[in-house]
């Protein structure tokens, strides 16, 4: 499975720790034939997609912020016609270690198996702290039960056992297709 860890040194040198971006920005995922496609709010779900989730009833791309506890709240993409604005201020998370779901959601009110305070960057990379303080990055996708319909895939943290996934890298930066 592939994962990256970075030492916290390397990371404190580098001077990442703690920036803060006053801007909006949203995440999108590169891996084998995902090639950096944007992250959507898809009925409280985190689902990357070429557009907008077809078979949800409140879905819109996110324009996310840095909060100052490692969290990323997100609001939908306004600027972005067609967008719903189904949802305020939800905040990302990634299941606990201890989490059966692996899905990536969004939630105003984290529960225990939610970790919404733990982004920590490395560049334009959005990693996750893990319990003994190391960086990990372990997104996958997997199609959705509407992939053939729009091409879009599921979100997951920390899947190990599953074939069908595609390990992904989330970062703040678009692809340039230019
Ligand atoms: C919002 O959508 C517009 C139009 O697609 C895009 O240019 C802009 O970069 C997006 N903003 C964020 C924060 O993703
Ligand atoms: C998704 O939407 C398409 C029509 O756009 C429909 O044919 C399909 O059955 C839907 N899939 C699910 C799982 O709801
Ligand atoms: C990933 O899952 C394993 C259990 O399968 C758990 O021990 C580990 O802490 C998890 N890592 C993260 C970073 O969530
Ligand atoms: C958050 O969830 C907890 C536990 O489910 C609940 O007791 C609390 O009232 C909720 N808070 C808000 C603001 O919804």
């Amino acid at each position: 499975m592939f994962s990256l860890k970075v030492p916290l040194y390397f990371l404190s040198l580098a001077g990442v720790i703690g920036s803060v971006s006053a801007t909006s920005f949203n995440l999108y995922a590169y891996g084998d034939n995902v090639g950096g496609l944007p992250l959507y709010y898809s009925d409280g779900n985190a689902v990357v997609s070429p557009d907008t989730p077809s078979n949800a009833t409140k879905a819109a791309p996110v324009a996310f912020m840095k909060d100052d506890n490692n969290g990323l709240v997100g609001n939908p993409n306004q600027t972005d016609t067609g967008a719903d604005p189904a949802f305020t201020d939800e905040s990302l998370f990634a299941p606990g270690p201890y989490s059966t779901d692996k899905r990536m959601g969004y939630t105003t009110n984290a529960t225990s198996n939610e970790v919404t305070n733990k982004f920590v960057w490395y560049g334009h990379f959005v990693l996750i702290e893990d319990e003994s303080g190391e960086f990990t990055s372990l997104y996958s996708v997997k199609k959705s039960s509407s992939h053939d319909q729009d091409g879009s895939y599921d979100l997951y943290w920390n899947v190990t056992d599953d074939e069908d996934v595609v390990p992904v890298t989330m970062r703040s930066i678009a692809p340039s297709n230019a």
